[in-house]
């Protein structure tokens, strides 16, 4: 999809007046809660409406939410308005933004699996520049099996992730969890129901 075609189409998924894939955080993201300290720099890649910025930001973190659609960073912002905390919101498509390097101690990609394997290569090695050193990055995607599940995720198989994918891409960072499992997941009517999901947390040496 070119970025014009991408912002229209997630514009009008996001043009309602519930939260598509909720206003919770992410469970996997919520699990981490131990390793975020109040005081570090997160960047909260293709953030959506932004549940899971606001949900950092409510940890204590200076918070970048990132998107391609003016939709979603509305819905961010009042989402942060709501809940009284701040995001550093920036309107980006991800293919062309000029990524801040070594300037965050987290990144948080939660279902960014738009990008086809050419793009995703680009996407990934931008992830990673973007850590800082001893930093982490914290990914979950859909398996190639969500597409027997039908229950979120783009209809692409090549833009689901593997173990293996995920190992090479992640190769010179400490691989501190990487997990392949089927799960119920409840996350907006976005995202909803069992769920062939990959896990990865990853430091950057
Ligand atoms: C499945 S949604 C996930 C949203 C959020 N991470 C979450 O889990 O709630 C994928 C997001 O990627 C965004 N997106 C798609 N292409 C993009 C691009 N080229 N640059 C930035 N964001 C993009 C969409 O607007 C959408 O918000």
């Amino acid at each position: 999809m070119d970025p014009a075609a991408a912002r229209d189409f997630w514009n009008s998924r996001y043009d309602r007046q519930d939260y598509l894939f909720g206003e919770a955080p992410n469970a996997f993201l919520a699990a981490q809660v131990d390793r975020l300290k109040p005081g570090m720099t997160a960047l909260a890649v293709a953030d959506g409406e932004g549940r899971n910025g606001v949900w950092l930001a409510e940890q204590g973190l200076s918070v970048t939410t990132t998107d391609i659609a003016p939709r979603a960073i509305e819905k961010a912002l009042a989402l942060a308005g709501r809940r009284g905390v701040a995001l550093d919101a920036r309107l980006a498509d991800l293919d062309t933004w000029a990524w801040p390097k070594a300037a965050f101690d987290v990144v948080v990609a939660v279902f960014i699996q738009f990008a086809p394997p050419s793009r995703r290569d680009r996407l990934f090695r931008r992830m990673k520049a973007a850590v800082k050193p001893g930093g982490l990055i914290l990914l979950q995607g859909y398996r190639p099996e969500q597409i027997g599940y039908g229950t979120g995720g783009p209809g692409q198989v090549e833009n689901l992730y593997t173990e293996a994918l995920l190992r090479d891409a992640f190769a010179e960072f400490d691989i501190l969890h990487l997990e392949s499992h089927d799960s119920d997941v409840s996350e907006g009517p976005g995202h909803s129901g069992r769920s062939a999901l990959i896990d990865l947390l990853a430091r950057r040496p």
